[in-house]
Order: structure tokens, then sequence, then C-alpha cells
């Protein structure tokens, strides 16, 4: 019998559990290893040279925050931007750029450079753009740029030039110079331009200039068309009136310049003889009061924009604008007048955007009492004022009106006729008031965006309020306190939305409605595209709430009270592209969800309760999807977020997961860690391992089962020795007396063993047992097959010695036959084997596997003598036990 196969077979189940040890020692080391490897990554950058960073494709060289005193000598020669910034640069020398033939762009700023030597861009010919902002520069060469023709920006603010610098310029692509924020004191501008000029934006603002002469802007006739020069923030109170004479200059800003009445008038004198001047900028110029008086001298001239913002107007006078009857354009916020009349803007007959906010408004006077409104306004802006009350027909007169934004006042009244005659109104911006009486708008038919957020509106009535909104776009209810009352009568089941088959934009979020929105809350609303339900305490939403709205793009139901969604509560949504679901209880969602939604892309389920996101779910999006947010929420790290976790990491589509973390559900050692440390190959493991474990298991249960196929008798051995130990044996008590207790059979190599081993054994155990030893103590007198079978006959126990030379034997295989043949006649188990050497199953006797088939039991012997005692034991035992047989070995 195969030891060898024995051992193997320890080892085999050893080793099955070594390997499943391991494999879940790996799977807890694994996540640790990965860790290290990010932590290890460091990038090192390819561009960063020596001193400077040199971007090759760009042929960009970044010099900047270098503590650099100098030019450094190393910047490649094809360098095209060159950025020194944030250096401590003090003079830029002749040789300095000189090999830099190719530089385009150099920025110079925030150094401490206090000179700059004449030929420093001599070479540099396709220069177009210098910034020096932030130096200490207080003069220039005048032939500085001389050279450079395809300049197009100087940059010289905050720096300490007096004067405008004398540059001479050739350079017809200049567009831009910047001398802001310097200590010029002089308007003066003497740059010379030596060919075409066409400088579009001059900045002189945050200088220190007091007054602009006649003479001081001659240089800049040559322009073809300056579009602004800002003289922001001087000292200018006075301008001579010819100092704008013979410019093409669009627009001229003097904000915050103390000009008073005087200094306003004399612009306004100046501009004359500047005829394309379409805009002036007034603003905080201390400008007292409104008198017709100062636009006299504009009442010829063609100026479109005037903005007099931020100056000290309290009141406009009745007809104080008549000479501007071709100004557009009038800006008069933030200044302190309270009533608005009118009869104020009469004669403005080309007047088409007026604004008016901030401005303290209180109240404002009627058509009625001053007459109707003359200009033909398209926007009019009184936000930001004190207005508690829209008079009754209070625009009459408005007929192209567009535009009116009354957002930001205190409006508690607005009468049903108070938007009479705006017959072409569409943006109506009434936001931030307070909304309190009933809310009625009459008929404004062409009205396409009302906002009436945040207005503390409470009340509505479903049957009128919006019903002469029929071109009605875009409705703003958000953020007031309306209640369920208030959008459904309950009687009629009749919605106040019901007439906006327009609508494309519904927002009702934040009002605390609290009850579900009825079915047939947004029923007919066809073209609705956007739907926000946001903050409304939703407790559940009504499986057919968004019916027939087969247009929506955008749903919000963030921070409601949903438990969970109806499968089939977005079925008519294909065109959806934006659902947001954030900050609900929500805590799954159905297969079928999204079977419909074919467009979505954008999906928040962020700090919801969704623990687990299948494929079956998302996949219907998966092709559409771009972006998912998960972000602030527990999903569960375990293997059913498997394909999710995969799916993260391979999608396209951006998935947040900015604060998710894993949640109880996971595996203790990744609770409450970020879902992203969740590797699902290592705690549910790829399909590729669960095969070769499947394989590995199957290969082994197969050996195992082949081993105990070949090892069955030495395992019934040892279930019967098992037997004997647990129930211990019942010997067959037999009247009849045996002439031999022990009768050893065996082949003659086998006899030293038997002489000296066993014989001595079996007598020091058991001194009184009668034995018969080998066929020299047959019974003489009988034939020989006689004498064995009347041996085996009279034994109660035959022990055959079983060793590889034994079974060759054909004397002892006869002798074996002779005992079987007792065995069946007498039905007990005579016959015990001890095996002496290892014998294969295929090289034993037919008889022997026959015998052991039926589970008789044998003994082995072990050559190490550690393991004897135990054999003896067993022999002593085994020679002892008899057991009745209840069937016969067919031989
Ligand atoms: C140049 O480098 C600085 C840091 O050294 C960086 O802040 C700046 O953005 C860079 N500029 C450009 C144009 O890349
Ligand atoms: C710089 O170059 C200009 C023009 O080539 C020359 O006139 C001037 O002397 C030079 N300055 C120095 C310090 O070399
Ligand atoms: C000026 O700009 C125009 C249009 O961009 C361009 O075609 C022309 O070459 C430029 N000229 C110079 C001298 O930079
Ligand atoms: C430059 O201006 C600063 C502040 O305006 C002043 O402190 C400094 O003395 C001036 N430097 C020169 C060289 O004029
Ligand atoms: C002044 O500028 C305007 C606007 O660009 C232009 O139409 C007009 O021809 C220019 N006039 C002169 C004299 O250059
Ligand atoms: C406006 O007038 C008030 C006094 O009525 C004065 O204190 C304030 O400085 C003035 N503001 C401007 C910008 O002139
Ligand atoms: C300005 O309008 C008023 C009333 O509409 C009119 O009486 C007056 O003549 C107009 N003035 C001018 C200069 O057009
Ligand atoms: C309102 O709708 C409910 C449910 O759809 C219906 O039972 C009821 O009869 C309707 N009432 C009216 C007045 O149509
Ligand atoms: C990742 O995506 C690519 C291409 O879409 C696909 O071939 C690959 O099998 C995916 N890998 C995993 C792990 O899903």
């Amino acid at each position: 019998m195969a030891s060898h196969s024995r051992t193997l077979l320890f080892g085999i189940i050893h080793m099955t559990f070594i390997i499943v040890g391991t494999t879940s020692l790996a799977a807890k080391e694994d996540p640790g290893r990965t860790d290290n490897g990010l932590s290890d990554h460091n990038p090192t950058n390819p561009g960063q040279g020596t001193s400077c960073y040199v971007d090759v494709s760009t042929r960009m060289v970044n010099c900047s925050h270098r503590g650099r005193t100098e030019v450094p000598g190393d910047i490649p020669s094809n360098a095209q931007i060159l950025s020194l910034s944030y250096n401590l640069l003090q003079k830029i020398r002749n040789e300095s750029f000189a090999h830099l033939k190719n530089l385009v762009d150099i920025s110079l700023k925030y150094n401490v450079i206090c000179a700059i030597e004449v030929g420093a861009f001599f070479e540099l010919y396709l220069l177009q753009s210098v910034n020096l902002v932030g130096n200490r520069l207080s003069v220039l060469p005048s032939q500085l740029f001389s050279q450079n023709f395809y300049m197009t920006d100087i940059f010289l603010r905050d720096n300490n030039l007096t004067d405008v610098p004398d540059l001479y310029l050739k350079a017809p692509n200049l567009s831009f110079i910047d001398l802001g924020e310097n200590s010029i004191k002089s308007a003066n501008f003497r740059m010379h331009f030596a060919t075409e000029c066409n400088i579009m934006l001059i900045d002189l603002s945050n200088n220190h200039i007091k007054r602009i002469r006649e003479s001081d802007l001659t240089n800049l006739n040559v322009c073809s068309n300056i579009n602004l020069i800002d003289f922001s923030s001087n000292d200018i109170s006075s301008i001579q009136p010819l100092s704008l004479h013979g410019m093409n200059v669009s627009g001229i800003r003097f904000r915050e310049n103390p000009l008073f009445k005087k200094g306003v008038v004399e612009i306004f004198e100046a501009t004359v003889k500047a005829p394309y001047v379409t805009y002036i900028t007034l603003v905080r110029t201390r400008l007292p009061c409104l008198s017709a008086d100062i636009f006299i001298p504009l009442e010829t001239h063609a100026l479109k924009t005037l903005s007099l913002s931020e100056n000290n107007i309290s009141s406009i006078p009745d007809n104080v604008f008549h000479y501007l009857t071709r100004l557009e354009r009038l800006h008069l916020t933030d200044n302190k007048i309270t009533v608005i009349s009118p009869s104020g803007f009469n004669n403005l007959s080309s007047l088409e955007e007026l604004f008016l906010d901030n401005c303290r408004v209180v109240s404002l006077k009627t058509p009625a009492e001053t007459g109707v409104w003359e200009p033909p306004l398209r926007a009019l802006s009184l936000g930001n004022n004190y207005l508690h009350e829209i008079p009754s027909k209070a625009f009459v007169g408005l007929k192209v009106l567009i535009y009116l934004t009354l957002h930001f006042n205190s409006i508690r009244v607005i009468h049903p006729d108070s938007f009479y005659g705006l017959a072409s109104l569409e943006v109506l911006q009434m936001e931030d008031n307070l909304l309190i009486s009933p809310l009625r708008f009459g008929t404004i038919s062409t009205l396409i965006t009302l906002d009436l957020s945040n207005s503390g509106i409470n009340s509505l009535d479903p049957h009128n309020t919006f019903t002469g909104l029929s071109s009605l776009s875009e409705l703003m209810l958000d953020n007031n306190y309306l209640h369920i009352s208030d959008i459904w009568d309950n009687e009629g089941n009749i919605s106040i939305f019901r007439d906006l088959r327009k609508l494309k934009k519904l927002d009702l979020s934040v009002n605390q409605l609290q009850s579900e929105l009825p079915s047939g809350c947004f029923k007919g609303l066809h073209s609705l595209e956007q739907l926000n339900l946001q903050g409304m305490s939703l407790p559940r939403l009504n499986p057919d709430l968004f019916k027939g709205l087969a247009n929506l793009q955008l749903i919000s139901l963030d921070d409601n009270a949903l438990k969970d969604l109806h499968p089939e509560i977005f079925h008519d949504q294909g065109n959806l592209f934006s659902l947001y679901l954030s900050r609900n209880p929500i805590s799954s969602l159905d297969d079928q969800l999204f079977v419909r939604t074919k467009k979505l892309s954008v999906l928040s389920l962020s700090s919801t309760n969704i623990d687990v996101i299948t494929e079956k779910t998302l996949g219907p999006l998966i092709p559409s999807l771009s972006t998912l947010d998960l972000s602030r929420k527990a999903l569960s790290c375990n293997c059913k977020n498997n394909w999710l976790r995969n799916w993260i990491q391979n999608s396209s589509a951006e998935v947040l997961l900015d604060g998710t973390i894993c949640s109880s559900a996971s595996p203790q050692k990744l609770e409450g860690k970020p879902f992203e440390e969740f590797e699902p190959a290592l705690y549910c493991g790829p399909k590729i391992l669960l095969y070769s474990c499947i394989s590995v298991v199957s290969v082994m249960i197969i050996a195992i089962m082949v081993l105990l196929y070949y090892n069955r008798w030495w395992m019934n051995y040892k279930c019967f020795l098992l037997k004997l130990c647990i129930i211990g044996y019942s010997e067959i008590v037999e009247d009849r007396d045996y002439e031999y207790d022990i009768n050893i059979v065996f082949e003659d190599a086998d006899e030293e063993w038997v002489n000296e081993s066993l014989v001595p054994n079996i007598q020091e155990r058991e001194p009184e047992v009668r034995l018969l030893v080998g066929d020299d103590m047959l019974p003489l007198g009988m034939y020989r097959l006689d004498a064995v079978a009347h041996v085996i006959d009279n034994s109660y126990k035959s022990v055959f010695i079983v060793s590889q030379s034994a079974i060759k034997d054909s004397w002892f295989l006869t002798k074996l036959r002779i005992a079987l043949q007792h065995v069946n006649h007498a039905k007990r188990d005579a016959v015990l084997f001890v095996f002496m050497d290892d014998i294969a199953d295929e090289d034993l006797p037919y008889l022997i596997r026959l015998l052991l088939s039926f589970n008789r039991p044998y003994l082995q012997w072990d050559a190490d003598p550690r393991n004897q005692e135990c054999f003896w034991e067993l022999f002593t035992k085994s020679v002892r036990v008899t057991t009745k047989l209840n069937y016969t070995i067919p031989f």
C-alpha cells in the first residue's frame, strides 16, 4: 500500500489551507502596497532647465519669480515669449535681449527697473508687446521703440513717469498704451507717430493731471479712430474748448474728477469740436444738480451715451434734457432722485435705455398727473430703489418698452392695470420685493419672462393670477411662501399654470410646500424644458407628475424629502439632460428608472442614501452620461458595488467623489474611508482569480477522490480503528474452544521478522497465548493441505504476513485461499493481514484486494521504531477481536 500517496494526500489538503490562507492574507495587504506605489510617484519636469522654464512647443521661456538682478544669459535664442516678471532687474541694457531676435512678447512687470538703454529693443524686429508694469521708470529714451514696426501694446502702468514719454513710434498696429497709475501731471501727449496711428485705447487714469490744454492732444490728431481716452481719477477741473479739436475719438471717460458744473459744461463745449464722440462718462464728477443750460452745447451733437451716475443729482426737472434729442442711452444710477416723473424725460426722442437704479426713488408720478412717457424706451431700469407701489397705468406711453426692471424695491402693491399700455413688454424683473397683496398682471400677452423670486408671495389665485400671460416662457416663483392651494384649486382641479402653454422654464424652488404636487399640476405644459422643484419639502412625487412633459431637459429635485421614486416617473422624459436628486433620503434606484431617459447627461445623487448602484440601473444612461455626482454620500464598498467601482475607473464620464465614503455595509477595514480606496479586485477578486480558484479546488477534489479511492482500505482501516476507539468492540463469545489463538502464516523471507519481532512481542504482551508459527508446526500425519485447513479452522485468528515476496509465493496464496474459504464457512473474520511493505494496489493478489474491499481490517508494519509501540498495541487488540460476518466473499 502506497504510503507516499498518503503523504501526498495530506500534503494536498495542507496546501489547500495554505493557499486559501495566503489569498485572504494578500487581500488584506495589497491596498497598502498600492498606496505606497502612488505616493512614490514623483513626476519630473522635463522642461525645467537650469535657470528658466522652457516650453519648447510654444517657444516660451518663463524666468519669473527667480530673484534675478540681470537678464539670464542662457535663454534659447529662438524664444518668442519671455517672462522676467517678479525679479529684481534694475536696468535693461543694449545687450540684454540683443541675441533674442525672435522675441515677440516680453514681460518685465514688477521688477525695479529705473532705466532702459535706448538700444535695448533695437534688434527685436518682431517685438509686439512690452510689459513694464510695476517698475520705477521716470523717463524713457524717446527712440526706445523707434525700430519696432510690429508693436501692438506698451504697458507702462504703475511707474514713476511724470510726463507722457516722448516716444517716437512707427508701429501702425499699436493699439493700446497704458500709462495709468503714474505721476503724470500734464495731459501733454508727447508721443510722436511717424506713420499712421491706429490706437484704440489710451489709459491715463490715476495720474495727477489738473487740466487739459488746447494743444495737449494734438499729436493724436493723426490717429484714425481712438475708441477711448480714459482720464479717470485725475484732478481735472478744466478743459480748454479746443482741446479735442480735430481728434477722431469715440469715447472720453472722466470718472472721478472734480469737474463740478463748470468742468462738465467745458467738456460738453469741447465735445462739440469732436463730432465723433458718441459717449461721455461723467461718473462721480460732483455735478450737484441738473439744469437744462448744461446741455445747450450738445444741442446739435450726436452724443449717444451719457453717464451721469454717482453724482449728487437729487431731482430731474421737467424738460431738463430737451436738448438731447439724439441721446440713446442715459445713465443716472446712484444718485439721490426720490421722485421720478415722466415729464422729466420729455423731448428725449431717441432715448432707448434709461437707468435709474439705486437712486432712492420712493414714488413714480403717473402720466395722469404729468403726461405720458415720451421717449421710445426699450429698457427702463428702476432696480434697487424704495418703491412700494406701482401706481395704476404708471408706464403709459412706453409702447415699445421690452425690459422693465423693478427688482430690489419694496413693492407691496401692484394694481391690475399697473402695467397698462406696455404693449411690447417681454421681460419683467420683479424679484426681491414684498408682494404680499393679491397679485394680478392683467393681460400682458407679450410677456416672456416674469421673475417673482424672493418676493414674499404667500397668496396666489389659481384661477386668475397668470391667465393673461399667454406668451410666458420663463416664470420664477422661487423663494416665496407658496402653499399647495396657491397653485392648485382642489375643487375645480385647476392649476395656476394651465394657460402657460409656451412655458419653458418654471422655478418653484424653496417654497415650503410640504405636500405632494397633484398629478395635474403641470398638465399641458408641453413646452416645459426646465423645472426646478428644489427645496420644497416634497414628501413624495405623484407617479404621473411629469407625464406628457416630453421636452423637459432639466429637473431639479434637490433638497426634498423624497424616499423613493416611482420606477416609471421619468418614462416620458426622453429629452431629459440634467437630473438633480441631491440631498433626498432616497435609498435605492429602480432598474426601470432610467430606461427611457436616453439623453440624460448630468445626474446628481450627492448626499442621498443610495448605497448600491448596479449596472442594470445605470446601464441605460452610460452612452449619454457625462457627469455623475456622488459626492458627500456613503456607498457600499463591497462586491455589490464592484461594477460601479470598475465603471468609475474606466469611464469617460466625470464622476464627482468629493467626500464619498464607504458605508457601514463595507468591510470594517474600509468603513468611513474614501470610496476611491475600495479596490474590488482585492475585496471581491476579479473573475479570473475566481475561475482559477474554482479550477484549483476542483482539481484538488478530484485528486483527493482519486487518492481516497486508492487508499480506501487504509481509510477503512482507520475508520475501523476509530470505531474501536469510540464504541469499543464486542467479542463474539463462542462456546467452542480453539486449539490455537494465533496462527501466523508467512513466506520464508519474513521468517526472521516473525521470529525475532512478532513472536517475542506477542509473548511479551500475551504470555498465555497459544501460537502456531509457520509450516514447521503444522500437525504431522496429515496431507499438507488438510493440515493447513485444520490449523486455520482451529485457530482463533490467522495472521497473514503480506510482503512483496509473500504475494509471489503460490503456497502462501494457497493458504490464503484456504483461509478465506474458512471465513466464508465460519462467518467470522478469522483472518488478519499484516502488511510488511508498501505494495501498489495493482500488485496485490486478487484475493487480498477482494477481502479488503469488504472492509476487512489490516495492519501496516512501520519500520520506524517510534511507531512500533502503536503497531503492537493495535495488533494485540486486533487479534483478540472477531466479528460476525453476514455476507459471503464471492470467490
Ligand atoms: C511662470 O512661472 C511662474 C512660477 O514660477 C508661474 O506662476 C507663472 O504662471 C508662469 N507663467 C507662465 C506664463 O507660464
Ligand atoms: C546703446 O545703443 C545705442 C544705439 O545703438 C547707442 O547709441 C548707445 O550708445 C548704446 N549705449 C550703450 C551704453 O552702449
Ligand atoms: C497689422 O495688423 C493687420 C491685421 O491684423 C496685419 O495684416 C498687418 O500685417 C499688421 N501690420 C503690422 C505692421 O503689424
Ligand atoms: C517712485 O515713486 C515712489 C512712490 O510713488 C517714490 O517713493 C519713489 O521715490 C519714486 N522714485 C523715483 C526714482 O522717482
Ligand atoms: C472717424 O472714426 C469713424 C469711426 O471709426 C470713422 O467712421 C470716420 O471715417 C473717421 N473719420 C476720420 C476723419 O477719420
Ligand atoms: C453729495 O452731497 C453731499 C451733501 O449733500 C456731500 O456731503 C457729498 O460729499 C456729495 N457727494 C459728492 C460725490 O459730491
Ligand atoms: C420739449 O417737449 C415739450 C413737451 O413735449 C415741448 O413743449 C417743447 O417744445 C419741447 N422742446 C423742444 C426743444 O423740442
Ligand atoms: C378632480 O380630480 C379627481 C381625481 O382625478 C376627480 O375624482 C374629481 O372628480 C375631479 N374633480 C373635478 C371637479 O373635475
Ligand atoms: C476600459 O475601457 C476600454 C475601452 O472602452 C475597454 O476596452 C476595457 O476593457 C475597459 N476596462 C475595464 C477594466 O473595464
